[in-house]
């Protein structure tokens, strides 16, 4: 098991900052996921890693080892791809057994390590077979398989499912989890799926603009958002973001809107109180924080009313957007809800979950 750190990297292309100034460091066997929109840097940034493109500044250890001019070759990493780059014209079992031959491992040791491997993966009544006559899902494993079998000392994958239909994805996502936790392998996952970030991830850095916004677990990363940036990306349906100001009336901090007050807790009423009355603010509430009457969690809530504009009606969970002065707020709630468009509804907001940014900076108050 290898630390993996990266210390000030950058890689520009021309004018573009590909990625911008990261410095991160990964423990000894941990899941890393490297989350962002597309564009972000995702894949130029797990290159840089693998040692296929050469960094502008900054430098990569593993362990205590700078391997930042390294060649590919000598960091003893592998890399799967999302377009699963298994050889057409080799069988399952010479693909796998590729890299081992480049090694010059006996037959002997060849053999055990795919078997192993393959057992390993589920694919070993595969090993004769050439990819053409593999399903996607079965491709993908033969490129995991081929990946792990020199048991690498750090597992790069980039978007490694997103050809996969949806039901695989969930299943492989479980898979290369599973796998990973028994190998121990210090592995660095690259997706644009918040859902296959927050499941995968022992922790997770969500990018944007090659810069590193947060690294935190998902619970971090979603309870405690930095900014504006994470807190939307993290979370479906969105965030609702509703631009707000700070009133106080009566020894109470507000935050509040034309159609909306929202009353601040005790707790975070130091917090709210060193603030500027002068600046804009930005109320943040995740739909799934505010309840139709019948189900709140808490009674730490404020109502508010608006009309029915829409309603999704997904029967496991509904999605309600209400009209509201400021825009739609948007509510989640589990179960399936009798509803109707255009009837008057009343919510509850939960004051223990609301966050806010400020305007400018983007960045969390709380
Ligand atoms: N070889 C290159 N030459 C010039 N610009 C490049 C090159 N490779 C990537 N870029 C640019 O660098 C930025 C980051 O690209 P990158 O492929 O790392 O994004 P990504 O996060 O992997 O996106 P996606 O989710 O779409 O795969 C983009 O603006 C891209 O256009
Ligand atoms: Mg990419």
């Amino acid at each position: 098991m290898v630390k993996v750190r990266l210390e000030g990297l950058k890689k520009y292309f021309d004018k573009v900052k590909a990625v911008n100034d990261i410095d991160l460091e990964i423990i000894p066997g941990e899941f890393v996921v490297l989350l962002g929109p597309s564009g972000c840097g995702k894949t130029t940034l797990l290159r840089c890693i693998s040692g296929l493109e050469r960094v502008t500044e900054g430098k990569i250890f593993f362990d205590n080892d700078n391997i930042t001019y390294l060649s590919p070759r000598d960091r003893n990493i592998s890399m799967v791809f999302q377009n699963y780059a298994v050889w057409p014209h080799m069988t399952v079992k010479n693909n796998i057994a590729f890299p081992l031959r480049i090694k010059k491992y006996s037959q002997q040791q060849i053999q055990e390590k795919v078997i192993w491997v393959a057992n390993l993966l589920g694919i070993d009544n595969l090993l004769d077979r050439y990819p053409a006559q593999l399903s996607g899902g079965q491709r993908q494993r033969v490129a995991v398989a081929r990946a792990i079998v020199m048991e690498p000392r750090v597992l790069l994958m980039d978007e490694p499912l997103s050809n996969l239909d949806a039901l695989l994805r969930v299943r492989m996502r479980a898979e290369i989890k599973k796998l990973q936790e028994k190998l121990k392998v210090t592995t660095i996952y690259v997706t644009h799926d918040q859902v296959e970030a927050m499941t995968m991830g022992d922790r997770i850095a969500v990018l944007e603009q090659g810069i590193i916004q947060q690294f935190g677990n998902s619970d971090e990363i979603y309870h405690n958002p930095v900014n504006i940036f994470v807190a939307g990306f993290i979370g479906s349906p969105q965030m609702n973001f509703i631009e707000v100001e700070i009133v106080h009336k009566n020894e109470i901090f507000y935050l509040g809107t034309k159609g909306l007050e929202v009353p601040v807790l005790d707790i975070l009423k130091d917090k709210v109180s060193k603030l500027s009355d002068k600046r804009n603010y930005i109320l943040g509430i995740r739909p799934e924080h505010i309840y139709t009457a019948d189900r709140a969690q808490t009674d730490k809530v404020v109502t508010t009313k608006g009309k029915v504009y829409f309603a999704e009606l997904l029967r496991s969970d509904t999605v309600i957007h209400l009209e509201k002065e400021f825009g739609l707020l948007v509510i989640k709630t589990p179960g399936d809800l009798k509803i109707e468009e255009g009837k008057e509804l009343e919510v509850l907001i939960d004051l223990s979950r609301i966050h806010l940014f400020e305007k400018d900076t983007r960045k969390a108050i709380f």
